[in-house]
């Protein structure tokens, strides 16, 4: 059972310059939140609890100042920092003290995941005790993503990084699980041409072993791409349109906290008192009148 979780909200977000030039990109607005909300709460909604957020060098203090301080969601957040972009899965030579002897989720700090059966996939996937698993989902321009090639089995057959003609539209989503070797095996990447460790290497060290699965986020599910400005709109706007249709939002990490029986009623007017008055702090107001 994964009870850890690791959100990699670094890197350098060159394709959104010069937005992201002083500003962190997971500190953007998507919609009415932070962009570092959605990924936290996928974790959330996954039950995990216990989590670290790897930040870029001296972006500490910002990150600290948009999450409710004290305990306000019944979560353990602890922060690293990463000195450069170094590639993905330096997430866990730099979380090595936080992963211990446990099995660890990663989730991209600019990933949006949206749709009914996703947290119910996420935690009946949590639990395994050896090897990894990774969640596909159909895209039409797999070549921008990590892709995977299968089997009509579902067997993994292929990963490979941004094929240049991907002859599959397979992509693999910013959501991974794996066992406690990732520690070990990350330390054994090399860089690769791009100057990186990729994660894609790294799974295909666990393919190798046979002990990497494929789920998928299923067509009902959304996975959106906040890379580059247009996406990064669209998946505003997406957002927009189901909050404003439904009058619920989307990644609210208090709601979350609630309904899991995390955090009470004061916790939510602690963080109402944090948040001062918005649009966000309204929508608190009602979950607890
Ligand atoms: O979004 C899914 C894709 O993410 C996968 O399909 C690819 O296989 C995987 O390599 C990755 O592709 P990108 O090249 O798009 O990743 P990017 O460099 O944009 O980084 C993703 C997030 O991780 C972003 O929020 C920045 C953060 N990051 C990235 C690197 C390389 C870090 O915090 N540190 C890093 O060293």
């Amino acid at each position: 059972m994964i009870k850890k979780g690791i959100i990699l909200a670094g890197g350098l977000g060159q394709r959104m310059s010069p937005i992201t030039k002083a500003v962190n990109k997971q500190l953007l607005p998507l919609y009415d939140k932070p962009l570092i909300f959605y990924p936290l709460s996928i974790l959330m909604l996954a039950n995990i609890k216990n989590i670290l957020i790897i930040v870029n060098k001296g972006q500490l203090n910002t990150f600290r100042k948009i999450l409710p301080e004290k305990n306000n969601l019944g979560i353990k957040i602890q922060y690293a920092e990463q000195k450069k972009p170094r590639g993905l899965p330096d997430a866990f030579i730099i979380g090595k003290k936080f992963i211990e002897k446990d099995n660890v989720a990663l989730v991209l700090g600019d990933n949006f995941f949206y749709g009914q059966s996703l947290t119910k996939n996420l935690k009946k996937n949590l639990i395994f005790s050896k090897g990894a698993r990774i969640f596909l989902h159909p895209v039409k321009n797999p070549q921008r993503y990590g892709v995977a090639y299968l089997n009509k089995k579902k067997k993994i057959l292929k990963l490979l990084e941004k094929p240049n003609k991907p002859k599959s539209n397979l992509a693999v989503t910013g959501i991974y699980f794996f066992d406690n070797k990732v520690v070990e095996f990350s330390k054994k990447l090399k860089a690769s041409k791009r100057g990186e460790l990729e994660i894609i290497d790294l799974l295909n060290i666990y393919k190798k072993k046979n002990n990497l699965k494929a789920e998928f986020i299923g067509r009902g599910g959304a996975w959106l791409d906040t890379g580059n400005v247009k996406d990064y709109y669209d998946a505003s706007n997406f957002i927009s349109t189901i909050e404003n249709r439904q009058g619920l939002k989307i990644a609210c990490l208090e709601e979350i906290a609630f309904n899991n029986g995390w955090i009470s009623k004061n916790e939510i007017k602690s963080s109402i008192n944090f948040y001062g008055n918005c649009d966000y702090s309204k929508y608190l107001k009602t979950l607890i009148n």
